[in-house]
């Protein structure tokens, strides 16, 4: 039900968060290693295909088959190549210190789930690997300006220092800040954004 969700909002020609990478992404990435760099729920891979023209090797992983063509025809018109995986981060092995760096940007899941991920993250960077990411805190529904519907999906400082407790956190705010990253992430927003180190 996820999936066909997923694939209903892609399929379009119209990149829905657009072709230009986050903006947090754009500020930090030079905190990401470079190496190999897995991007979670990475949709039609503006951030993937950004990190890929600076000479990271990427690999992006969705639910959405429709978001990750549109990622991999993103690639093409860049002239650089990305791995895509299509499955549920639910049932995904992200391995045993196998990541210089993790790159989660809006990637909002069910409680349980979101806790069991962020279990394997810490276990698959490796060591000094780094996790970037950005995420709505629940402060986001008092906005109209995207995001899950529901708070329980939402993350937030303490959410982060709680279900990652292995990782240093070089940086951790809540901010808000204008979002403009396509029709669906539109206006002004409440985000948590982070940067994490492996021992
Ligand atoms: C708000 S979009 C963000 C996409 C991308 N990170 C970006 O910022 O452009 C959320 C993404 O999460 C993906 N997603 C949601 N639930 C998922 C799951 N259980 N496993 C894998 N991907 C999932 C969706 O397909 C969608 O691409």
């Amino acid at each position: 039900m996820i999936k066909s969700m997923w694939d209903n909002v892609y399929n379009t020609e119209q990149y829905m968060y657009g072709k230009q990478a986050n903006e947090f992404l754009k500020s930090n990435y030079e905190q990401l290693p470079k190496g190999n760099i897995l991007m979670l729920a990475e949709g039609e891979g503006r951030n993937a295909v950004f990190l890929a023209k600076l000479g990271y090797q990427v690999t992006a992983v969705d639910i959405s088959e429709v978001g990750l063509e549109k990622a991999r025809k993103l690639a093409t018109q860049n002239g650089v190549e990305i791995e895509t995986i299509c499955t549920d981060l639910a049932h995904f092995d992200l391995g045993f210190q196998q990541w210089d760096g993790i790159v989660s940007i809006f990637c909002h899941l069910p409680a349980a789930l979101r806790q069991s991920l962020y279990h394997r993250v810490e276990r698959a960077l490796k060591p000094k690997g780094v996790l970037l990411i950005e995420g709505y805190t629940p402060e986001q529904l008092n906005y109209n300006s995207g995001g899950p519907p529901v708070a329980e999906m939402m993350i937030s400082k303490s959410i982060l220092t709680a279900e990652l407790p292995h990782l240093h956190f070089s940086l951790l705010q809540e901010l808000q800040r204008e979002v403009i990253e396509g029709i669906n992430h539109s206006g002004l927003g409440a985000v948590v954004q982070g940067i994490a180190h492996a021992k």
